[in-house]
């Protein structure tokens, strides 16, 4: 009944049912080279933290319903999003790029940081987008974060859609960096560099 979906490093995703609805069970993996209960505090607190993000971003974008939490078993169930990942799909559908920017702002304005922006953490139903994957996030007003986070998407997203013209002109377009923002992501970039 239960059908096996996706298994990632860090979690086991099965597709499950929640009174009646097609739901998503997403598991922390044990790793056991960790000391048994670091591990737990470990993979509990990522559960823990993750359920407050999604439910904080609710009523700003579109976010999977968060059905049960069971910090015992690590385990989140959530709505089952129909649809495929932003990055199966971009390169037709550019346009997605710009409203991944404008979310990406929503997101960094409540003050939360996602952690690990990617085009597979974006989900595309119809026409809407929907973030997923908050385990790495955590709630942050500083300037340093919120441009850290996006010099991350930046990263894989340049090397993901290398073919993508203008592809991150066009996230750049949806979020609209203050100038403050703007100068915050160089310096990070230059000190990469020279590292
Ligand atoms: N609520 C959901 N509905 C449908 N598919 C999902 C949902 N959550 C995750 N997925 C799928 O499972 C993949 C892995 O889930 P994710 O939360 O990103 O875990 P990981 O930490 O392993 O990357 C996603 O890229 C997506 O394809
Ligand atoms: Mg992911």
């Amino acid at each position: 009944m239960n059908k096996f979906y996706k298994k990632g490093a860090e979690a086991e995703l099965t597709q499950v049912k929640y009174l009646e609805k097609k739901a998503l069970s997403k598991k922390r993996i044990v790793k056991s080279y960790r000391d048994e209960k670091l591990d737990f505090s470990i993979r509990k607190k990522r559960v823990r933290s993750e359920a407050k993000i999604i439910r904080a971003l609710a009523p700003i974008i579109k976010v999977p319903e968060i059905y049960l939490v069971d910090e015992k078993k690590c385990e989140i169930i959530m709505e089952f999003i129909n649809g495929k990942m932003l990055k199966e799909i971009i390169e037709k559908k550019p346009g997605l790029a710009t409203k991944a920017g404008e979310q990406i702002k929503k997101i960094h304005e409540q003050d939360i940081i996602h952690g690990d922006l990617t085009t597979s953490n974006i989900l595309v139903d119809g026409e809407e987008l929907c973030f997923i994957d908050f385990g790495l996030g955590y709630f942050s007003q500083k300037i340093e974060d919120k441009a850290t986070d996006l010099i991350v998407f930046k990263k894989t997203f340049n090397a993901t859609h290398s073919s993508l013209t203008m592809g991150w002109e066009l996230v750049m377009k949806g979020y609209n960096p203050s100038e403050e923002m703007k100068k915050r992501m160089e310096v990070i970039e230059k000190r990469a560099r020279y590292h």
